[in-house]
């Protein structure tokens, strides 16, 4: 893909607008994060985008193509994204390509290949809940690349983890993100998990919900511990809480 567009989004529910004029955009191999209060709308755009929600106005365009209203194009991580407990973790993240009609053993076969990469290596056989959080969240992850490896929608995915094991999925996810380029709308109510993952952030507020300000975060990547403690990441921060409060 090279480019997801949301023009004039509106959505109502009961007669009231909860999103009103949204119009965001992704930029081939860009992580962008929509940033906003528990409320605001964020995952009900991601409804749009995603397709499973049409909007009362507006459209969504991916490379062109009006995809508003229908499903399949880009693969989406849902908030509450849970893996299967009933299956291994290697049939739970082959799943697409099972869906896409993929053979079990070969789906699995081609999913093993990744498992490395996203340090899953050795849980293939184990249960979801043998597993802790944060690997949980990467074969989560993984099985979202394996819908699509073009355009991903991660609905605060890394939200339940504690604040020290976030750090270190945000530096893992920074170095899998540089190798395999994918492009990638993320939510967060997380100021600084924000300031460390995006290109560019979209900072949501009011009722109903609208984009107060895109935020640029012109810093080389991967960040790391050194970049949140620094001057130019307060600054990002005390801008982004003054359009926020
Ligand atoms: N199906 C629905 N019917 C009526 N109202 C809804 C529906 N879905 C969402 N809402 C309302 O729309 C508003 C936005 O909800 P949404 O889930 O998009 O917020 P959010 O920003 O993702 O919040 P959170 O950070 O808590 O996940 C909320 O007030 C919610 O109650
Ligand atoms: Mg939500």
């Amino acid at each position: 893909m090279d480019k997801l567009i949301a023009k004039n989004i509106t959505v109502s529910y009961e007669g009231a607008n909860i999103i009103e004029d949204i119009s965001i955009e992704l930029n081939k191999g860009e992580i962008v994060c929509l940033l906003g209060v528990s409320g605001v709308g964020k995952t009900t755009l991601f409804n749009v985008i995603s397709g499973l929600l049409n909007p009362d106005e507006g459209i969504v365009e991916l490379d062109g193509r009006n995809i508003t209203g229908k499903a399949g194009n880009v693969s989406y991580m849902l908030q509450k994204d849970m893996l299967m407990p009933y299956k291994t973790i290697i049939d739970n993240v082959s799943l697409p390509l099972v869906i896409r009609g993929e053979k079990k053993s070969k789906a699995r076969d081609i999913t093993a290949k990744y498992f490395q990469e996203f340090g899953l290596e050795g849980t293939e056989k184990k249960y979801p809940f043998q597993l802790s959080g944060g690997m949980r969240q990467r074969a989560a992850l993984l099985r979202t690349y394996l819908f699509s490896d073009q355009v991903a929608l991660l609905d605060e995915p890394f939200s339940a983890l504690d604040s020290i094991t976030k750090s270190v999925m945000h530096e893992w996810y920074l170095q899998v993100m540089k190798q395999i380029r994918l492009s990638t709308l993320l939510i967060t109510h997380d100021i600084d998990e924000a300031i460390i993952l995006s290109d560019r952030i979209y900072v949501m507020a009011g009722k109903p919900g609208r984009i107060k300000e895109e935020v640029i975060i012109d810093e080389p990547k991967p960040r790391d511990k050194d970049f949140k403690v620094s001057e130019s990441f307060i600054k990002y921060k005390r801008h982004i809480l003054s359009i926020l409060m």
